[in-house]
């Protein structure tokens, strides 16, 4: 069984990681920015409410992303695993999670923890780039795309996000450690907690991910 939660801060490289182990694994990717921003873009009132709190830099209200995890859970996709990134990220939304798992008669595997410092952190979001149409993810000196601006899969425009500009970047800094970093020691406590040194290049982290989770190279 794989229930992970990748928790860490904002440019961590969480989203990196997820979407390639959740592929190697076969478990889907849960990750509720990255559905705030697919409802956003389809104008829906969900995705318009939550932009209004992203774009700023703080969090969408607990109710709110409680609701849409619970019923992205509740797919068959998830029942046999997933990879939980960027939930939960306060104590109540751990709580939630407690009981949604506990009420299917299921538990968490392991609770990752991407460590990076921030000057790394504020490096890697200012010099992101994404594809508003499939998601993909580029850094402008990391991993750039092969034609300058353009999503190597699909050849749409790439886009910086409106979160990723630095002084919005520094807010999500100071939400995650008020508000995210706190859950770090209730993980702990439970014994599901594994930290991942996340600063080196993606390969590197990647295996350290796999031999942080138990998974097969
Ligand atoms: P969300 O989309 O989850 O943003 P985040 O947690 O701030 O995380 P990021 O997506 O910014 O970073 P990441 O760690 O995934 O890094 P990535 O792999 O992209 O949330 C956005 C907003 O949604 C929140 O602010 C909030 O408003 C709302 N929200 C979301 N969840 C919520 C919740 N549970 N409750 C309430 N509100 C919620 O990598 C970053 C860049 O670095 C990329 O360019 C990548 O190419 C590059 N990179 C990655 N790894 C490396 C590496 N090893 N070396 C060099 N470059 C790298």
């Amino acid at each position: 069984m794989t229930r992970f939660v990748f928790l860490g801060p904002p440019g961590a490289g969480k989203g990196t990681q997820a979407r390639q182990l959740a592929a190697a694994l076969g478990v889907p990717h849960v990750a509720p920015g990255d559905l705030f921003r697919e409802a956003a873009t389809a104008g829906t009132a969900l995705g318009l409410e939550a932009k209004r709190y992203m774009d700023r830099g703080v969090l969408v209200p607990d109710g709110v992303v409680i609701r849409m995890i619970a019923d992205r859970l509740a797919r068959a996709d998830a029942k046999l695993g997933f990879i939980l990134d960027g939930f939960p990220r306060t104590p109540e939304q751990a709580a939630a999670l407690d009981e949604l798992l506990a009420d299917a008669g299921h538990s968490l595997d392991r609770v990752v923890f991407f460590d990076v410092d921030e000057p790394e952190i504020v490096r890697r979001l200012t010099g992101r780039r994404v594809c508003p149409s499939c998601g993909s993810l580029y850094h402008l000196v990391s991993s750039p795309p092969r034609v300058a601006n353009r999503c190597d899969r699909c050849g749409s425009e790439l886009i910086l996000r409106d979160d990723d500009r630095e002084e919005t970047v520094r807010t999500r800094l100071g939400v995650y450690a008020r508000q995210t970093a706190p859950l770090l020691e209730r993980y702990r406590e439970r014994g599901l907690l594994v930290s991942v040194p996340a600063g080196g290049e993606i390969d590197t982290v990647h295996r350290a991910l796999r031999t942080a989770t138990g998974v097969a190279p």
